[in-house]
């Protein structure tokens, strides 16, 4: 989740587009950018880190353009670096664009480009596009944007400014946010609103597949089919703070909302299934060390080692490959048994969890190979694991895990998957299927989210209660752990989760009318089981919520 601004008008570009950038801080940042036309020549600065840097940095260099683009980067393809952050030039330096997105098929663009001469600078997948652009520019940018996007697979808003056309700003939508702010003979673009707020209140917002050209005195909006459109403009009431929540009362909630998004975009273009090399190129594993492993080990904390819990039940089914999950505080402190045939998974949203760092730094020390799945591009555990596979969520600003926790799951799955083809564990036709329904899932959690009223009802109903058990049974039995988990830190209210096939053993004692028990009863092997066990609750006249298909 990057962000983007782009201004054209009478005031100083780089004043606008630095404030906007700050104000879009929450989006997460690791570096940043901008670029300007001054005297008819581009003027470009990058910083590493915070966005002070960039500050200094154009204070020095004094940027006095009235057209720019900027961009704060939260990495998804190359490290957090100055080659790395936006803007991306063309091989002539006279094309700049800023992007917001993911290119899928950016790897045989690449290839493509570099064949026909064209010279990278970036480990990006954006420095695709603005390649492409120049490919098909003779001499008017906004024909050349229009050929390039229909070569790009993925999800993109882009801003884009060119040297030689030094009135114009062009800004492209499609699959990832963008809005044109209206002033009064000036016109802007950012990824949300809230970059936009101390400029104007007229919004338009783009459809995707649009494509803006704006000059100072006119907006020009190409819908997907290249015709010339109109939009509505908007004016916004909200403060900057509501915006930045996207109208939400809290980031959690926002952040809840923005799964089926975060999977999608965690998923996005790692599901060719037929073309192995790529992926484990992505992750950078040599398939064979795949192939030769003995045994995971997954090491965590709170909710990734919830996330982990369930790795274990798909490394096993999925890839035949034996797994256990460990609790990273705990796992450092054992006599491991573990060598070069080992692979240690490290599941964590920062990537700098110390419990989950030393742990790996420990299997490292037996030779073990070593893989993180992690939020956030070059942080401690990213730079000391092997390889990475990174979910793709944004930052999360909740201190409550919640669109993390189903990156983590989307990764597990994806990883599983591969492996288990690489194994000859399961067939690419089986692949398939599950990939068939694993692009399902974004819609399906869609339709539960809209389900907020029923799930009010029933908070409205429970919330005094003082004590909470959460039941499930195979997959679902770290989901009840993360409910229970979620409502500790959130409500404050004390709750268990268990393995419903534990309750007998013990924790039945506490059931009674005044135990609200969740059980999670969805469609599967252990159905039949978690009927009777709800049964259980019910003769001990337990409350029973039931999260069921
Ligand atoms: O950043 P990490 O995933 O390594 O963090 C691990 C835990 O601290 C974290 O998952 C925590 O349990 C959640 N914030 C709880 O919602």
């Amino acid at each position: 989740m990057c962000g983007i601004v782009g201004y054209i008008g009478n005031k100083t570009a780089a004043d606008v587009i630095l404030n906007g950038l700050n104000r879009l801080e929450y989006r997460g940042y690791d570096s940043s950018g901008i670029a300007t036309i001054e005297n008819k020549s581009i003027k470009i600065s990058r910083a590493v880190g915070k966005i002070k840097n960039l500050y200094s940095a154009v204070q020095t260099e004094k940027f006095s353009g009235t057209v720019g683009v900027g961009h704060i980067r939260w990495a998804t393809h190359g490290k957090p670096s100055e080659e790395n952050a936006h803007p991306h030039t063309d091989c002539s330096g006279k094309i700049v664009i800023v992007h917001n997105g993911i290119i899928e098929n950016y790897r045989q663009l690449k290839k493509e480009l570099i064949s026909s001469g064209h010279k990278f600078r970036s480990e990006t997948d954006t420095e695709v596009i603005v390649h492409l652009i120049e490919k098909y520019y003779s001499g008017d940018i906004l024909s050349a944007v229009k050929t390039a996007v229909k070569y790009l697979k993925g999800a993109y808003a882009l801003g884009v400014i060119s040297q030689d056309n030094p009135d114009v700003l062009i800004g492209v939508r499609y699959d990832a946010p963008l809005v044109v702010g209206v002033g009064e003979k000036e016109f802007f673009i950012a990824s949300d609103i809230p970059a936009l707020l101390p400029y104007t209140k007229k919004f338009i917002y783009l459809s995707d597949g649009d494509i803006v050209e704006l000059k100072k005195d006119s907006c020009k909006i190409f819908d997907i089919s290249d015709n010339i459109t109109e939009r509505k403009i908007n004016t916004i009431e909200w403060d900057s703070l509501m915006a930045e929540k996207s109208g939400y009362k809290h980031f959690m909630l926002k952040e809840i909302m923005e799964q089926p998004q975060t999977i999608e975009d965690t998923f996005r273009g790692r599901l060719a299934v037929e073309d192995i090399n790529e992926f484990f190129g992505e992750i950078n594993i040599n398939p064979q060390t795949i192939r030769d492993i003995n045994k995971i080990s997954i090491v965590a904390c709170g909710t990734s080692y919830h996330a982990g819990l369930i790795g274990k039940f798909l490394f096993e089914s999925l890839s035949g490959i034996s797994c256990e999950t460990d609790i990273g505080s705990e796992f450092r402190y054992r006599d491991l048994i573990i060598d070069d045939k080992t692979l240690i998974i490290a599941i964590s949203q920062s990537g700098e969890t110390a419990d989950t760092i030393a742990p790996l730094r420990e299997a490292k020390k037996h030779g073990a190979k070593t893989l993180s799945i992690c939020n956030v591009m070059g942080s401690t555990i990213t730079r000391e694991s092997s390889s990475t596979f990174y979910t793709r969520c944004g930052p999360e600003i909740g201190v409550a895990s919640t669109k993390a926790f189903t990156g983590q799951l989307t990764a597990l799955h994806l990883l599983a998957l591969y492996f288990g083809i690489v194994r000859g564990k399961i067939t690419k036709d089986l692949a398939s299927k599950f990939i068939d329904s694993l692009i399902q899932i974004p819609h399906e959690i869609s339709e539960i989210l809209k389900k907020e009223n029923e799930i009010k009802s029933i908070a409205k109903k429970f919330f005094k209660k003082s004590h909470f058990l959460y039941l499930g049974r195979g997959l679902n039995f770290p989901i009840a752990l993360e409910g229970a988990l979620k409502l500790k830190e959130i409500s404050y209210i004390h709750a268990e989760g268990y393995a419903s096939g534990e309750m007998k053993h013990g924790p039945i004692a506490l059931i009674d009318e005044n135990m609200p028990v969740v059980c999670i009863a969805t469609i599967g092997r252990v159905y039949e089981k978690i009927l009777s066990n709800i049964e259980e609750v019910k003769a001990r006249e337990g409350i029973v919520i039931a999260v069921a298909t």
